[in-house]
């Protein structure tokens, strides 16, 4: 039997890109450059799967001019919010994703932004960079101690979990806003807010870990932040959607919130040039599940869905 022709939008971990070759007629844009509406188009009558990014756009304007060839988009990303899911299950295309394997890769990151927002990490980096550091006092760079603190996470879904987990070994007071109230085995103890206006009131550190849908768009806007007790540190490892940047930027002014620490922007890539002029705004690029380990992990459980769909089986990850 022929392989089947798969197309590979970005550079995948390289043991992805040898395995899919060995299963799969594969073609890998090596260019690594987002793949443009145009070439997902062309691409559906070439390919009979893609594995995309979260940078490559599955608009419904997109799919609606699709071929029949493609009949799966197994995403590389735990996210979905760049595929109109409707769209594609109207065409009768496949869709899945990555979970599970990029939860503890993220909830890392969501550590070190939550630490080096409240250490002032980036004004402390920079003045020992430059040469600027001239002088010591018990008044200087003083934070906000997260060992003991109250952490607020909306989302306790894997991440949301992971992320929990690693606190409690901060002995942090874990509470949470969910759609659903956790078993008690998977709660381990969180104390449950029914409503993210309830969770807001007792998060001195507050970290984001639900999708990006359009329930949750701009969901820490001027109004939630003002609900959060004074000098909350907040943390985005999602996406950009979540929070009103601008309302951010109010809230920061105000001093209603005394850090934010962000992986995710409204754009991106670029994220927003005003939050540079902010100290007290720790900022990564979009790398929550940049490890090699996960990246690994991701591209097989990419894989290993294609497989599944391929063999006439139901792939683990079909949404
Ligand atoms: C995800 O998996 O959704 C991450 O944001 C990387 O794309």
């Amino acid at each position: 039997m022929s392989k089947k022709r798969l197309w590979i939008t970005r550079r995948l971990s390289d043991a992805t890109l040898d395995r899919a070759a060995k299963d799969y007629d594969v073609v890998i844009n090596h260019e690594d450059t987002p793949g443009t509406a145009d070439q997902l188009i062309a691409a559906s009558a070439e390919f009979d799967a893609i594995i995309p990014c979260h940078s490559e756009h599955f608009s419904a304007d997109v799919v609606a001019q699709f071929s029949d060839r493609v009949k799966i988009v197994a995403n590389h990303s735990v996210g979905v919010d760049h595929c109109d899911l409707t769209a594609l299950k109207a065409r009768g295309i496949a869709v899945t994703n990555t979970p599970d394997v990029l939860s503890d890769a993220t909830a890392e990151l969501a550590m070190l932004l939550m630490l080096g927002a409240a250490r002032h990490a980036v004004a402390g980096d920079r003045i020992v960079r430059t040469g600027a550091w001239d002088s010591w006092s018990p008044a200087f760079m003083v934070g906000k101690q997260v060992t003991g603190a109250r952490l607020g996470i909306v989302g306790m879904g894997r991440v949301g979990r992971a992320f929990a987990a690693k606190a409690r070994g901060f002995d942090m007071e874990i509470h949470y806003y969910n759609r659903s109230e956790l078993p008690v085995d998977q709660a381990k103890g969180a104390t449950y807010h029914q409503t993210v206006e309830s969770l807001l009131g007792v998060a001195d550190f507050l970290s984001l870990h639900c999708p990006a849908t359009p329930e949750t768009t701009n969901l820490m806007n001027l109004k939630r932040f003002a609900l959060l007790p004074k000098g909350a540190v907040v943390v985005n490892t999602a996406r950009g959607a979540l929070v009103d940047e601008a309302a951010l930027l109010d809230a920061l002014a105000a001093q209603q919130i005394s850090a934010a620490g962000l992986d995710c922007f409204q754009v991106e890539p670029g994220g927003n040039p005003a939050f540079a002029a902010h100290d007290n705004i720790f900022m990564l690029p979009h790398i929550g599940s940049a490890t090699r380990q996960t990246r690994d992990a991701m591209g097989f459980r990419a894989l290993d869905n294609l497989d599944a769909f391929f063999a006439g089986q139901t792939p683990g990850d079909l949404l």
